[in-house]
């Protein structure tokens, strides 16, 4: 029996006309021969019927919340992956159920270490076992306050927000460029389009980014997309030290990870720059767009 999955596709190429929540995904059946393309649902045609090699996906804070989703969500499409973080455990326990479908490999990194970061840089350039998908997830948060934050935490979140993905794209993007196709998924934030302290501006720095990187690369077969949820059940508050139900957040605005992933990846394979799950999300930001500073750093203070 056929193993039937989902999987990203390795091509570049987006042809226009493609609307349905499947684009850019093919179907795949691993049977005896090895790895096929469903022609049925490939919108590819250069792949139709060929033999592939299965696309991996490196995913970064895969041991928890939208990273832990990823993971899932890509191993569910046949993607093999390589997951890091800084707990061995939290990744193993994410990976084990997932190794009966594809291959997981675990990376521990605390990425804001240079010398382990490096290990991770270095695998994104493994020409050998190319990495196919980039999802910088990696994050935490701050306390709003920056005036009482140790300067310190602030130093180690830019570095983890902003020079970390900035570097993992780097080392990612070369092999890609060489091949002519890849995928780079910045987890950002709608905060990026609000002020809201220092966190929303690494976020828009990531969001700017992107856009000019997707801009840039996407003619060449790689496209890089900025992911924006709202806030979304996962550790990260948690972490903050906000108990589950006291975050100063509305019912209305919390989303799951599931669907912040499912939606996103839909956006990645169409190939956008800018990815903002859930319509009421979509119009939130529009409106702020159009607020004073003095309204939308108001919007912006939501939540601890
Ligand atoms: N949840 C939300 O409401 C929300 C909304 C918008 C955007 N986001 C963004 O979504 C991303 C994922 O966060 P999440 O909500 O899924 O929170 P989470 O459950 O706390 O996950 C964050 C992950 O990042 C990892 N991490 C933190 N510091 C690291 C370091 N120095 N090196 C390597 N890994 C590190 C953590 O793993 P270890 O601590 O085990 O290393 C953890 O697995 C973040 O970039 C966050 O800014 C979250």
């Amino acid at each position: 029996m056929p193993d039937e999955n989902l999987i990203l596709t390795p091509s570049g190429r987006f042809p226009e006309g493609l609307t349905g929540p499947e684009d850019g995904f093919v179907t795949r059946s691993r049977g005896a021969g090895g790895w096929r393309t469903d022609a049925a649902t490939d919108p590819y045609p250069d792949h139709l019927g060929k033999e592939t090699s299965l696309p991996a996906a490196l995913i970064t804070g895969a041991g928890s919340g939208l990273g832990a989703e990823y993971a899932r969500q890509l191993a569910a499409r046949g993607a093999d992956l390589i997951l890091v973080g800084r707990d061995p455990a939290a990744l193993e326990e994410v990976a084990g159920p997932l190794r009966a479908r594809v291959d997981v490999e675990v990376l521990r990194a605390d990425l804001v270490d240079p010398r382990e970061r490096a290990r991770v840089e270095a695998r994104l350039a493994d020409e050998e076992h190319p990495v196919d998908l980039l999802v910088n997830n990696a994050g935490f948060g701050l306390p709003l306050a920056f005036e009482t934050n140790d300067i310190e935490d602030e130093a180690r979140h830019l570095a983890l927000h902003v020079e970390v993905p900035m570097r993992l794209t780097h080392a990612a993007l070369g092999p890609m460029l060489a091949r002519g196709r890849g995928r780079i998924l910045n987890v950002a934030s709608v905060a990026a389009f609000m002020p809201r302290s220092t966190y929303g501006a690494c976020k828009l720095w990531l969001v700017s980014f992107s856009r000019w990187a997707n801009a840039v690369y996407r003619p060449r077969g790689v496209t890089v997309t900025a992911v924006c949820p709202g806030y979304t059940h996962t550790d990260f508050h948690a972490r903050l030290g906000l108990p589950p139900g006291q975050e100063g957040v509305p019912g209305w605005m919390w989303l799951e990870a599931r669907d912040v992933v499912r939606l996103s990846l839909r956006d990645v394979a169409r190939g956008s720059a800018v990815s903002v799950p859930t319509l009421r999300y979509r119009i939130l930001t529009t409106l702020v767009r159009v607020l004073p500073d003095r309204l939308s750093a108001r919007l912006g203070m939501t939540g601890r």
